[in-house]
């Protein structure tokens, strides 16, 4: 593309592929790509789109998506802000707008907001009708490397994170890195944690990485950024597409989460970000793999040093007991057969998922961090 006199070039999209045979997807990423039809109508199958959104987000985007739509039979819901509402009550709203405006089963939902949002509409297009498409257009940096590819879609209940829910991969990921100039510092930050995850379980050149762009990433360096999205992108749709349904390695991805569930249940949705307690729990799990004796000193240094830089909390909560840890943590989707497995570190980009650690060791851990 010629760039316009006195104008600077638009920087180029930056494109991958979720390899799924039939069920593929392309990631797209850059600037001004948010009301771009190109990137929607290949995907859509029918002519009527339900738009899901927040009223946070709805008033910031919602128009330019509804542009790309132009000519479409396209309609909105719009839906309360916040995790505490990433509850069924809520969900219904989206089924109540399908079903009094008649959409049929070759309808398209369509996610524009952050992983609450995705998480919600993509769980509504897997049970409307027994499953229709969507797409998911990411806007915050969270949803752009994480939640919107994959395929993981449900809500919270009040006994456990996530814990309804279903696997339907969207059909495509429009992530528009100008949408990350509104979010909040707070939400950045929640964002980086989950990129800092990638680096720690699979990719120890891109927490090297990382480390060596911190600034810029914080500065919201646009190249930073995109290049931060491509890679936590591409170290994701590979897990994905090695195990979809998370039989094995998929399992990685949860590092820090099984920590990072239990205080944002054990302390309320909403009162910890996500990203947060998150990054809480990767502490957690790093210094638990300390006291197993298979990460050193210099590396758990390394990993705190990284996330508080970014502005993450390091530490846990002290609001939790022992119990009330062991119990909220008990509600896992990795638990198996009455065993809990975590996420352990064996080296900076080097995870596993394992049930074998001795079970003093996280009591031990628990006893120092419990209020
Ligand atoms: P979020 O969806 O709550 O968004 C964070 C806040 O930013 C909200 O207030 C939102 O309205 C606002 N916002 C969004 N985009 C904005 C923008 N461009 N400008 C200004 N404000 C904006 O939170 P999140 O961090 O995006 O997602 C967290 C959720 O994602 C959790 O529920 C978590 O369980 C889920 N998640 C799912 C997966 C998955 O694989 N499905 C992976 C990771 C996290
Ligand atoms: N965020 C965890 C996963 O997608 O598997």
């Amino acid at each position: 593309m010629a760039a316009t006199p006195g104008r600077p070039a638009r920087r180029p999209t930056r494109r991958l592929v979720v390899e799924l045979g039939a069920r593929s997807y392309p990631i797209s990423i850059g600037p001004e790509l948010i009301d771009d039809p190109e990137l929607y109508l290949p995907h859509i199958a029918g002519r009527q789109v339900l738009v899901v959104s927040n009223e946070t987000i709805a008033p910031l985007y919602i128009e330019a998506v509804e542009a790309a739509l132009a000519g479409l039979d396209h309609r909105r819901v719009i839906l309360p802000d916040g995790e505490q509402y990433k509850d069924l009550a809520t969900l219904n709203r989206i089924f109540d707008t399908l079903l009094r405006e008649r959409l049929g089963r070759d309808a398209t939902l369509l996610a524009l907001g952050g992983g609450v949002v995705g998480d919600m509409a993509g769980f509504a297009a897997a049970c409307y009708q027994r499953g229709v498409g969507f797409i998911q257009v990411p806007t915050t940096l969270l949803a752009q490397v994480d939640s919107s590819v994959g395929g993981k879609t449900g809500v919270n209940h009040a006994l456990g994170k996530n814990m309804i829910g279903a696997f339907h991969q969207p059909r495509a990921v429009i992530a528009d890195t100008e949408t990350l100039r509104t979010l909040p510092d707070r939400e950045l930050a929640a964002g980086l944690a989950e990129v800092v995850k990638y680096g720690l379980i699979r990719d120890s050149a891109f927490f090297d990485w990382l480390e060596g762009n911190r600034v810029r990433l914080l500065a919201r360096d646009a190249d930073a950024l995109a290049e931060a999205i491509e890679r936590s992108c591409r170290n994701k749709a590979s897990v994905v597409a090695a195990d979809e349904r998370e039989a094995g390695q998929r399992a990685l991805l949860n590092l820090g989460h099984t920590f990072g569930h239990a205080i944002e249940a054990g302390l309320g949705y909403g009162a910890w970000l996500h990203g947060e307690a998150v990054a809480a729990g990767m502490v957690l799990a790093a210094e638990l793999s300390a006291r197993l004796g298979w990460l050193g000193a210099e590396d758990i240094a390394r990993i705190r040093s990284l996330l508080a830089g970014f502005g993450l909390p390091v530490d846990p909560p002290r609001e939790l007991t022992r119990e009330r840890w062991l119990a909220l943590m008990s509600v896992d989707k990795k638990v198996q057969a009455g065993r809990l497995r975590l996420v352990l570190l064996r080296g900076i980009g080097d995870a596993v998922v394992t049930a074998d650690f001795a079970s003093g060791a996280l009591r031990g851990l628990l006893d120092e961090i419990a209020g």
